[in-house]
């Protein structure tokens, strides 16, 4: 580590963040030249001016043919979860022969991962460079920005997209559209219905949004870390980019680390970068959860042995996913910590599939039996059934995601689990450590 940094974060809505500003580290050397999404010298927004000194001006204008071509050159994923190779959505949405709209999915609904905000508040030009050049790549005008609410963030937005009016650098103007402050509003078809003046409801597939998404129209959403690659990859092309990250998994990525001591941060890396170096997995840690609360919990011991790599993690059923690492530290209870997160996560269910309406909530409670101080008996075996009953029966991934977090606490507290029905707790804090936004979806209002 070479540098830190306190992120002047604009002031968190109060229902999704903690009230802390979130520390960011951005210059951890690589031989490959990071950071390069956030600036060496600190979490000082970049503006207009700096940007084009430090990078130059848009490349490509009037060959769009070659960003797809530079993109599947530079291996570039989706920084959004699901590692979907970059490439192969410009090129489909393109295919489709009506014209696509664009979309920069900022929405960020993990309450763990603070990477996109941090991204957009810091280099918000790196987003909009990208933004101007995958609408370029796949022949669109229609272009939005979708991006948390949040006033200063807004705000700030606004008047970078201004700036750049004003100085006659984009080909299509950016519409800045408000992101409901919802797990599942950045979930790609809520997106869309958002977009098109809906509730962020997610919609059965097919069609994906690729094919008809926003007023039916195909639509490439990208998350606004990947379109931030993007804009250096047009910049300093595919070796470049290859040559931090793996040969299969090339590229740096934002990540949101929890260190067991409570403090938060984000930090740019190298994929395939050894958990260890990020986080301390001493006899201090107990397990950590990566990917967020989509995610995998792991012994701390078998993560000091894994690099951050799909490769790596995918066999283990775990995911790089967004970017987010916590370590639980020992002396809190991680069954305690899951039912908090999982009794969130089933609140914040959109309500319109059976199986998840109905199914994550009882799972909620018997995973918060599992943590009381005198568990059903039953609970653990309720889990494993209601875990094969909900999986892949709704519009979206949200009861997927959920199962997979309570299968890895089932598995890695297995002891925990146990100590408990013998009214033991190892525990010693109560004191919730994943974050959790104030108050869940409440009525269907909070939908928009
Ligand atoms: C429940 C759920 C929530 C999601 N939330 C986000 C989000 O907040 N931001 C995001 O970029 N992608 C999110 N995604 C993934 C998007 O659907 C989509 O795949 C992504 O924005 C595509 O961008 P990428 O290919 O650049 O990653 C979510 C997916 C699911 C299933
Ligand atoms: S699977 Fe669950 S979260 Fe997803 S759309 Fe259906 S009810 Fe909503």
């Amino acid at each position: 580590m070479t540098h830190s940094a306190t992120l002047p974060y604009p002031s968190q809505h109060p229902a999704q963040y903690p009230a802390e500003p979130l520390a960011v580290r951005p210059s951890l050397t690589y031989a490959g030249g990071l950071p390069r999404l956030l600036p060496s010298y600190g979490a000082v927004p970049v503006d207009l001016e700096t940007h084009l000194r430090s990078h130059g001006r848009l490349p490509y204008r009037g060959r769009p043919e070659l960003i797809t071509g530079d993109v599947e050159a530079a291996g570039l994923t989706g920084r959004g979860g699901a590692a979907f190779p970059t490439y192969r959505k410009l090129a489909a949405v393109a295919g489709y022969g009506r014209t696509p709209v664009v979309v920069g999915n900022g929405a960020e609904g993990e309450p763990a991962s603070n990477k996109d905000k941090s991204l957009l508040w810091i280099s918000p030009h790196l987003v909009l460079d990208g933004l101007q050049l995958a609408a370029e790549a796949v022949g669109s005008r229609t272009v939005g920005l979708y991006v948390h609410r949040n006033p200063r963030l807004h705000q700030h937005l606004a008047a970078a997209i201004a700036q750049r009016a004003h100085a006659g650098i984009d080909a299509a103007r950016v519409e800045l559209i408000e992101a409901p402050p919802r797990f599942l509003a950045g979930e790609e078809s809520a997106l869309a219905s958002v977009t098109s003046g809906g509730p962020a409801l997610p919609r059965f597939k097919p069609p994906r949004a690729s094919q008809r998404g926003v007023a039916d129209r195909p639509t490439l959403v990208q998350n606004v870390e990947t379109l931030a690659h993007l804009a250096l990859i047009g910049r300093y092309g595919a070796a470049w980019f290859r040559s931090v990250g793996t040969a299969d998994e090339p590229g740096s990525m934002l990540t949101t680390l929890h260190y067991a001591d409570g403090s938060r941060n984000v930090v740019e890396v190298p994929l395939g970068i050894p958990i260890t170096d990020l986080l301390r997995l001493d006899g201090q840690v107990q397990a950590v959860l990566a990917g967020g609360y989509h995610g995998t919990w792991l012994p701390a011991a078998q993560a000091a042995q894994l690099p951050l790599a799909n490769a790596a993690l995918r066999p283990l059923g775990a995911a790089v996913g967004a970017g987010v690492l916590a370590a639980l530290p020992a002396g809190r209870c991680g069954v305690a910590e899951t039912a908090r997160v999982v009794r969130y996560l089933a609140l914040e269910s959109a309500g319109q599939c059976g199986p998840c309406f109905n199914g994550l909530p009882r799972m909620a409670t018997a995973l918060g039996s599992l943590a009381g101080p005198r568990p059903d008996p039953q609970a653990r075996a309720d889990l494993e059934r209601w875990s094969g009953l909900v999986v892949g029966r709704g519009a979206c991934h949200h009861p997927e995601g959920t199962v997979r977090l309570i299968r890895s606490a089932l598995q890695v507290f297995a002891g925990e689990i146990d100590r408990h029905a013998r009214g033991q707790c190892t525990g010693s804090s109560r004191q919730p450590f994943l974050p959790l936004p104030a108050e869940p979806a409440l009525d269907e209002a909070d939908w928009r």
